[in-house]
């Protein structure tokens, strides 16, 4: 295998960086990539920050042992406390994925932005940064998505006890009058269908999938590592979970029969 045909690693805390595949997908059908669902230890967000940084180097080192010529942090919460070690520690080029505040805060029209985050990703200095730099342009109101990535984890993307959470999380902000809310959890990108069920076109939703494909593309022409197109095959996809239940599992796949791009093997 030669670099250019090298894997592109991308991981997440479980199922959310699957809204980031499928946008790689979309844009670079002739890139090979392995995901891993970290869904054995999901959620991310209720963990500590040493713990989100030893899961996140211990895939990235495995992902390094396999070959892969770039790795994309698709978990927002493992971008804000991991990625600066693993840039320090890794030599390939590493993509994270960060809540959109700076394309929200353009957005607005009403001068308030909702953010669903996790707690982990809500305490980090990394996205107080971004927030405090555009504080003047528009107000921020946050909230943490507690029980939000349990369910998703599950494959529960519709259902009862997600709407009931998402009008809880979501009905204060519309109230605070945001226009427009920051999905600042890869995972919850996965819930943009639920939400536009129960509150309609009352948010612009904002989402990092295609931002993170659109850096993907230009990293790999900038290292001079795109895949060598092959008349007649586009690239490979695999997928690896260390779920713990059948359950887990399932959902993986019930997830990933949903993505709008065509996939190749769907378990290795
Ligand atoms: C989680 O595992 O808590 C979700 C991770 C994320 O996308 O921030």
């Amino acid at each position: 295998m030669t670099t250019h045909d090298a894997p592109i690693g991308v991981f997440d805390s479980g199922l959310g960086g699957l809204s980031v595949l499928d946008a790689m997908r979309a844009r670079l059908p002739s890139e090979s990539m392995v995901y891993i669902a970290d869904s054995g230890h999901a959620p991310y967000g209720e963990k500590t920050d040493a713990f989100i940084r030893q899961r996140s180097k211990a895939i990235a080192d495995w992902f390094v042992a396999r070959g892969a010529k770039i790795i994309v942090v698709a978990c927002n919460t493992a971008t804000t406390h991991a990625i600066r070690y693993l840039r320090d520690t890794l030599s390939i080029p590493i993509v994270g994925v960060e809540p959109g505040i700076k394309p929200a805060a353009l957005a607005t029209a009403s001068g308030v932005v909702g953010v669903l985050a996790t707690a982990a990703t809500l305490r980090s200095d990394r996205l107080k940064t971004l927030i405090a730099e555009h504080e003047t342009r528009c107000r921020f109101v946050c909230q943490a998505g507690h029980g939000l990535v349990e369910q998703i984890e599950q494959g529960n993307l519709n259902g009862a006890v997600i709407d009931d959470l998402l009008t809880r999380y979501l009905t204060p902000m519309a109230q605070a009058g945001a226009d427009t809310v920051i999905l600042g959890s890869t995972h919850f990108a996965l819930l943009a269908p639920a939400i536009r069920r129960l509150f309609g076109e009352r948010f612009a939703l904002i989402e990092t999938g295609t931002a993170v494909a659109r850096r993907v593309d230009a990293l790999l022409a900038e290292h001079g590592l795109a895949a060598q197109v092959h008349p007649g095959s586009g690239g490979r996809t695999e997928f690896f979970s260390t779920a713990g239940t059948a359950r887990q599992r399932e959902a993986l796949l019930a997830v990933v029969a949903g993505l709008s791009t065509t996939t190749g093997a769907p378990w290795p």
